[in-house]
Order: C-alpha cells, then structure tokens, then sequence
C-alpha cells in the first residue's frame, strides 16, 4: 500500500482547550445558579415509565431498539427507562423528572437537543423540498465537499444511515482493494457479522466468518506485530478506533499504521466518536497519524441518522466494484442536517467547548476520589471528549454494585449518565459543576458503602450490567 500524501488539518486554533485551566472551577469556590438547576432531579415516581416499559417488553425482543438505552444499562428501580423530551443540555423523562444528560442518546447530540440551526435545516428541507427522491439530490454533493474541507483524508465520501453500514462499507473495501480475508479490530463498531462475530455476543453468526477477524488490544503493539506473523499475508485491514480512554504509549498509532503498511495491510480509523470531538478531523489530527480510510459521523448532524466513510480516491474508487447500495443512503433530512452540523461547527467552536466543560468535570472527578482516597476503588479515565469511570472491588474486580451506586445517587441528583460521560455545546460550566457536585456526594455514598462493607444495603435497584463482557475488558464501549 503506498503511503498518504496528505497533510494533517490543524483546523481550529482552540480545538483541544490546551490553554484552558480546570483551575477556576472548585467545588469549595465555584458560586452555583441555584435557579438553574433547581428542577433537576428524580421528583416523581416512574408510574408512566414502568407502564410504558410493561407493554414494551411484551411487543418488542429486549424491549430496545438500542441496548446502551435500554434498562440493561441503568440501574432498575431508579433509573428512568423513557424519555419524552430534551432541551439544550437537558432532557425530560415520561413522568416530568429532569436531568442534565451526559448520555447524549449515545453521543450524536454534540450540538444539544433542538438546536434550532439544525431543526430548521431539517424542517426546511422537508417543508421546501421532501425527504427523498427517484434521482439523487444535490446535498449528496454539498455535503462530501462540505466534509472535504474539514477531514484531511476525505478526497471522497460514501454516506449510510448509522455507524454498522460505513464500518461495514470499508472492512469490505479493504478485503477486496487487498484481496485478503482477515481483518483485525480494535473497538466498538457496530452490529454487523464481520465485528460482532468477535465478541461475546456472536450469536447467530457462523463460526467460519468469526474465523476472519482476529482482536488485539489497544497498545498492545506486539499483540498485533504477533497477529500479522500467524496469518502472514491473510490481513486486509486493522479497523481501530484511534482513542478509546487509554493514552496511545511510545508511539503506539504511527506503529501501527507502519506496521499496517509493512504488511501491505490497511489502516482504518473508526471515527465515528472521536470525530468532531478531539478535533473535527478526528483523533488523527490530536495524534498526528492519518488512516488509509475512516469513518465519521456522530459528532456531525446532531443525531439524524448519518454514518460516512471517507478516504482517498485511490481507494474509495474500489466502491466502483464493491457493492455499496440502499435505499436510504442518499435521503435528505440526515443530509439537511450534516450541512447544518458542518456550518454550526465552523460558526461555533464546539470541539473546544466540549474540552473545556469535560476538563472541568474531569479533573475534579479525580480530585474528589483523590480527597476522600478512594483511588483504588473508583478510576476516572480517559480525555475530557471521552471519558469513563471505573468502578473495583477491594481484590480489583470490575464492581457492579459501586457503579450501580454511583448512578443511582447521579440520577437523584438529576444527572443521566452512565460510566461513560459526554458533553455537549449546550451544557455549560454550572451544569458541569453541578454534575462535579452529584459526583462528590456519590462519592461519600460510597465511602460510606465501602467503609460498612456493605454497598448493597445502599442500593435501591438492580445495578446495571455491560452489553459485552469482552468489551470491557477491551477498555472499548458500545452503544
Ligand atoms: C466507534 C463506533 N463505531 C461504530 C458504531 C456503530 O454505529 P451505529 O450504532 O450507528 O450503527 C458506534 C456506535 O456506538 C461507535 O461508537
């Protein structure tokens, strides 16, 4: 594979916060507006949501379309299961208690809720044009040059509805410009057979396409250095997201894509999450290494439903022979929206925004662990874009009752939000101090659970478990 030629865009002067200082912002001193925060919190029982959510699981299998959404993922008995609305930062469940959502429907809300730039984009297109056609639309092609001019490695642009069909879309360019079968992967991306295959949650799925792709860990360079020699000459692609909460060690991504390129293998950086928040280029930009190929999405159209995949046209034109076709690919209010998404970014600087709120959360997360010494406990990891907590046991063992603990006292206190916490334009420093403030009283919950030796006296619910087993352990999410 030849190398890229391209350059890296440094394209927003505060795009990481890196001269922003948490400093300013201290429990002790920080003065609230107690006004708005005041109807926050779980103030009403969850008539109409335990209702609802008996009907549901009887009409639909798991009663979820989305697994990170449904009760799996929050503690039953306290947690909300539907929400009715959002507003900016906030959201609304069906029996009117308010939250400041850091969940963020899985993180494609970087703007916020009902962020009228892109709803009038939306409404606009349907109420002056309509939603889709017998021929193309001419915002398939505003929105590839739209994005040409944030991502370096975009000279051209394949659309689809979510984050599964674009990752798909490229592990089956990569096979056939490479003519390999295998595939390595590192991450989350989405619930097609090649991906899910490699996971604990595999059924339906033949063992022989299991069989293709293999795992490695993130910088784990020897790991996948080993991968390479055992299936010598058999591997298309390592398919990676290129951030997860773990600091890339000793040059861990440009080894990786050195190595790719030994092997005449091919780099894809999964950007679905990492795109429009650690810069709008990506984490390619943060890490200074560009991808062969990488797909975007969540951080653009403020979540309509758009997935793209992007990359140099000595490449895509393999989709010339490779079959990427569907109905909806080209439909026009998700592509309303990114044109929108795309304009807002550059009118606002919302990568910045999300740095600066998620540094002040951060910091002082580890700040109120560190004051109460409950390092071996709770963990907070990661980068103020993309951040988790872990939870242990006194022997090292991921908790489930501690999170469960946690999560129920941040819902008390009007916080919805799991181990993993995301920001948006909308929410601003008092929200980021009052979800810092929901922290440290969890924390003394904890404290007090753990000094007992009893956490499961203190919880009013059933803790929350993980979609993918595996994938913890892999320091990956999933929605
Ligand atoms: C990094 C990454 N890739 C792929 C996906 C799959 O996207 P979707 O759920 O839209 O199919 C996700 C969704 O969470 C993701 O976070």
């Amino acid at each position: 594979m030849t190398d890229q030629p391209k350059r890296i865009f440094e394209n927003e002067a505060s795009w990481y916060g890196k001269d922003f200082s948490a400093d300013d912002y201290r429990l002790d001193t920080f003065s609230f507006g107690e006004k708005a925060l005041s109807g926050l919190g779980i103030k009403n029982a969850m008539s109409k949501s335990d209702a609802l959510w008996e009907r549901g699981k009887k009409v639909i299998p798991c009663g979820t379309q989305t697994l990170g959404k449904s009760p799996i993922g929050f503690i039953e008995g306290v947690a909300p299961k539907y929400l009715s609305h959002g507003d900016g930062g906030r959201v609304w469940d069906v029996d009117g208690n308010e939250y400041i959502d850091c969940w963020l429907a899985c993180l494609p809300i970087t703007f916020g809720h009902r962020v009228k730039e892109i709803d009038e984009a939306v409404a606009r297109q349907m109420s002056t044009s309509g939603i889709t056609f017998s021929l193309m639309h001419p915002l398939e092609v505003e929105v590839a040059e739209s994005l040409r001019e944030d991502i370096s490695i975009a000279e051209q642009v394949r659309f689809a509805k979510n984050g599964s069909d674009v990752c798909e879309a490229a592990i089956r360019l990569a096979r056939h410009l490479t003519r390999r079968d295998k595939v390595v992967t590192l991450g989350y991306h989405g619930f097609h057979d090649w991906y899910i295959s490699s996971t604990d949650r595999s059924f339906g799925i033949p063992q022989c396409i299991a069989d293709m792709t293999l795992r490695f860990n993130y910088n784990d360079i020897d790991g996948l250095k080993h991968l390479f020699d055992t299936n010598k000459g058999e591997i298309a692609c390592v398919m990676m997201e290129p951030a997860i909460f773990d600091e890339p060690q000793d040059n861990f991504l440009a080894k990786v894509k050195e190595l790719c390129h030994k092997e005449g293998a091919l780099l894809i950086f999964d950007e679905m999450l990492t795109g429009y928040r650690f810069s709008r280029n990506g984490a390619m930009s943060f890490f200074g290494v560009e991808p062969d190929l990488a797909t975007f999405g969540k951080g653009i159209a403020n979540g309509m439903p758009i997935g793209m995949l992007v990359g140099p046209e000595k490449y895509m034109r393999g989709f010339e022979e490779v079959f990427l076709s569907s109905t909806y690919g080209g439909e026009t209010t998700a592509l309303a929206a990114a044109l929108a998404g795309l304009e807002y970014h550059r009118q606002h600087d919302v990568v910045g925004h999300m740095w600066r709120i998620g540094k002040i959360v951060l910091d002082n997360f580890k700040l109120e662990i560190d004051k109460r010494d409950l390092g071996s406990y709770v963990s907070a990891n990661g980068y103020p874009v993309r951040q988790a907590l872990g939870f242990k046991d006194a022997d090292g063992r991921a908790d489930y009752d501690l999170a469960g603990l946690y999560q129920q006292e941040m819902l008390k206190n009007g916080v919805l939000c799991n181990a993993g916490l995301g920001f948006c334009h909308r929410h601003d420093e008092n929200d980021a101090m009052h979800v810092v403030r929901s922290f440290a009283k969890a924390l003394d919950r904890m404290k007090q659970a753990i000094d007992e030796g009893d956490i499961k006296k203190h919880l009013e619910g059933k803790p929350a478990q993980p979609v993918f087993k595996g994938l913890r352990n892999q320091r990956a999410t999933s929605n």
